[in-house]
């Protein structure tokens, strides 16, 4: 859909807690190695939040570096949306509180709950408001502090996550600037239990029980997200390629949800995208959730690698199933 003018990637930024957690660190903690990590999933260590920090924090950095990279202060922009599964609290939004930090005008600030989608997700609604021209600059934020819902003694899941934060800010996009070219969405619940933290909701609301029993934690049975994955990332890459009328050839970059290595080896392998053409770092900062794909396009872009007028694919899967793809123009 192409209704009004567009938006463009006007500025990115990321940030990490200082902490590192090294495979050699789990390898105390659970029954793992260093080896099966690598070999299973590509992370070699992950940053940890600390007990005083909260997702906000992690925004805030990240969001304050996109604004300056777009040349616009907090009180200039139009909304602030949130991709994020773990807010500071259930109740106000993630966002509300980013909101507070930043010194924003009464303007709509929302989480959107989409697990590692979740910054597509959030990227799309944006883009939707300014080409209705219902806003001009939009700040769009993918943060994560899985660390604070990981069950620490599960090895199935303790080894995969990690904490962070990327952001960036949406304005119009002018004539022959950059834009974002196409974004799909999707959902497929079949297997939502495959996925979840299962208490602490209305569902379950908690109880000494379910604490003991770990239940406000991630549960997630690794294998079925995988094939799952393989296949709708492709699938999700290939619309969106579609829609914009370009084909994996016109791709400068690809920058992934870092879930898992060999996750992205299989969809690089079906979208005949070479690897090298990947922007990865789940070596250094395992799976981010929603932050993953803001914190590698912040990275790409500031080391170079990433420059105006290419083309970047990006696309996530996470809990839901929710999946995602978008293609940009920078
Ligand atoms: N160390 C050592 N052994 C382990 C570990 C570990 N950390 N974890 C599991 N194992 C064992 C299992 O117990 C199993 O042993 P068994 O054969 O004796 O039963 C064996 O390793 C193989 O387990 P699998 O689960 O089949 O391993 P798999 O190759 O599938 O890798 C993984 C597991 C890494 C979780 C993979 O399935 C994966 O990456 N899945 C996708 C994750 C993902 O994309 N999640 C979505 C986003 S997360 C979100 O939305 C918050």
């Amino acid at each position: 859909m192409s209704v009004g003018r567009g938006s463009r990637i006007a500025g990115t930024g990321s940030h990490v807690p200082e902490r590192v957690l090294t495979n050699r660190e789990l390898e105390q903690m659970v029954d793992t190695s260093d080896q099966w990590i690598t070999e299973r999933t590509g992370i070699k260590e992950r940053r940890v939040a600390s007990a005083e920090e909260a997702s906000s924090d992690l925004a805030l950095e990240a969001s304050r570096q996109a604004l300056a990279a777009a040349g616009l202060g907090a009180t200039e922009l139009d909304m602030i949306v949130v991709g994020t599964i773990t807010p500071d609290m259930q109740l106000p939004a993630c966002a509300a509180v980013l909101h507070k930090k930043l010194g924003a005008k009464d303007i709509p600030a929302f989480d959107v709950s989409a697990a590692c989608a979740g910054f597509i997700y959030s990227l799309s609604i944006a883009d939707q408001f300014i080409r209705t021209g219902l806003c001009s600059s939009v700040l769009v934020v993918g943060v994560e502090m899985l660390s604070k819902v990981t069950n620490w003694q599960d090895r199935n899941t303790c080894v995969l996550f990690g904490d962070g934060a990327g952001a960036v800010v949406l304005v119009p996009a002018e004539d022959g600037s950059g834009r974002v070219l196409s974004s799909k969405l999707y959902t497929d619940s079949s297997q939502v239990d495959s996925l979840c933290i299962p208490a602490g909701g209305s569902r379950e609301p908690l109880t000494v029980a379910s604490l003991q029993a770990q239940r406000n934690k991630v549960h997630m049975v690794g294998s079925d997200v995988f094939k799952v994955a393989v296949r709708n990332l492709t699938s999700a890459s290939r619309s969106a390629l579609a829609e914009a009328a370009l084909g994996p050839q016109d791709v400068d970059w690809v920058v992934p949800h870092q879930a898992n290595l060999r996750i992205i080896n299989q969809v690089a392998q079906r979208l005949k995208i070479p690897l090298e053409r990947f922007i990865l770092n789940i070596d250094r900062y395992g799976n981010t959730s929603s932050a993953s794909i803001p914190l590698a396009l912040d990275e790409g872009v500031r080391d170079g690698r990433i420059r105006r007028g290419h083309t970047v694919l990006m696309c996530a899967l996470g809990a839901g199933f929710s999946w995602a793809s978008a293609l940009v123009r920078m």
